[in-house]
């Protein structure tokens, strides 16, 4: 049986924590249950075959056995192998994409006994915000919120002609660093500036009125922290302000990944903004990526 969970991006300009998007680069996994109670056989090939875990600390399988022990259930032996293409580290969601798929390999074993809530519920377990974790489980770009303890969750289909790119540096960084250099108090006007900004921005996705991405792609509660982590940021947001192709630019989740809102497929032009990347030391890869309505599925 083989699955694909989708990368993620999240914050997508002024949505800090609140909300995420999933792009069509996937991880898949090839998985087969096995007689043998908590047997494990993991195999990794792409991104991470040297450096993630392969043995009962991986996190797709910790995923995937939490789901059987939640359900008073034994865990199955399972033989899975891993083919990432999700880059490790770089703001694009590969941690929830392992979280996520090691628990819908659970769930076709339980007979799909947990729906979407559940399943959210239980991703949550394993990370400390939901913006990856629900566009890639859903699909589609997903609005978060917390009420009373519990994560809310609703689903908004791109605009057709929405595109984007996504360069992605050659470092990785860590979102517990990248969220280090946050300060725990922000001023009320830049408060006040993603309000209205994430206003915009829900506008333009369900109007499908693009122009206005224009408008709403900034923000004030993390990026401006998060700059110096990403030498060069400054420099390549002024440049894609500038382009008459691009709508918005944003760091992508917690970075380093920088997200490239455009309209068209045409993305000649972009290759100057992996130049002020490099200019700054910094080399980056540059890949086109289109929204997507899917999340994880079984093939
Ligand atoms: N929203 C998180 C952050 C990353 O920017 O730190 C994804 O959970």
């Amino acid at each position: 049986m083989l699955l694909k969970v989708p990368a993620t991006s999240a914050n997508l300009g002024p949505g800090f924590d609140c909300i995420g998007m999933a792009l069509n680069l996937y991880n898949y996994i090839e998985y087969e249950f096995l007689e043998k109670e908590g047997y494990l056989s993991l195999e990794i090939s792409g991104e991470g075959a040297d450096s993630l875990a392969k043995d009962k600390s991986n996190l797709v399988y910790r995923a995937f056995s939490r789901a059987f022990i939640l359900n008073n259930q034994k865990v199955p032996g399972i033989k899975l192998k891993l083919i990432n293409n999700i880059p490790l580290a770089r703001g694009l969601g590969s941690s929830s994409a392992a979280i996520i798929g090691g628990l819908m390999v659970a769930n076709c074993q339980l007979n799909k006994r947990l729906n979407d809530d559940q399943l959210l519920d239980l991703a949550m377990e394993f990370e400390d915000h939901p913006d990856n974790i629900a566009p890639a489980l859903l699909g589609g770009i997903v609005l978060c919120t917390l009420n009373n303890g519990k994560y809310y969750y609703q689903k908004m289909n791109p605009p057709n002609p929405l595109c984007c790119s996504i360069l992605i540096p050659d470092f990785q960084l860590s979102t517990k660093m990248a969220r280090e250099v946050l300060p725990d108090v922000i001023p009320l006007k830049d408060a006040v500036f993603n309000v209205g900004k994430m206003g915009f921005f829900i506008n333009a996705i369900n109007t499908g009125n693009l122009e206005l991405l224009k408008l709403a792609i900034d923000d004030k509660l993390h990026q401006p922290y998060r700059s110096r982590l990403i030498p060069g940021l400054p420099e390549l947001f002024a440049k894609a302000t500038k382009s008459k192709i691009i709508l918005g630019i944003a760091i992508s989740g917690a970075g380093p990944s920088v997200i490239i809102f455009h309209k068209k497929e045409d993305t000649d032009s972009l290759g100057q903004l992996q130049e002020v990347l490099l200019q700054h030391g910094t080399a980056a890869k540059l890949i086109n990526l289109k929204p997507i309505v899917e999340g994880a599925q079984v093939l």
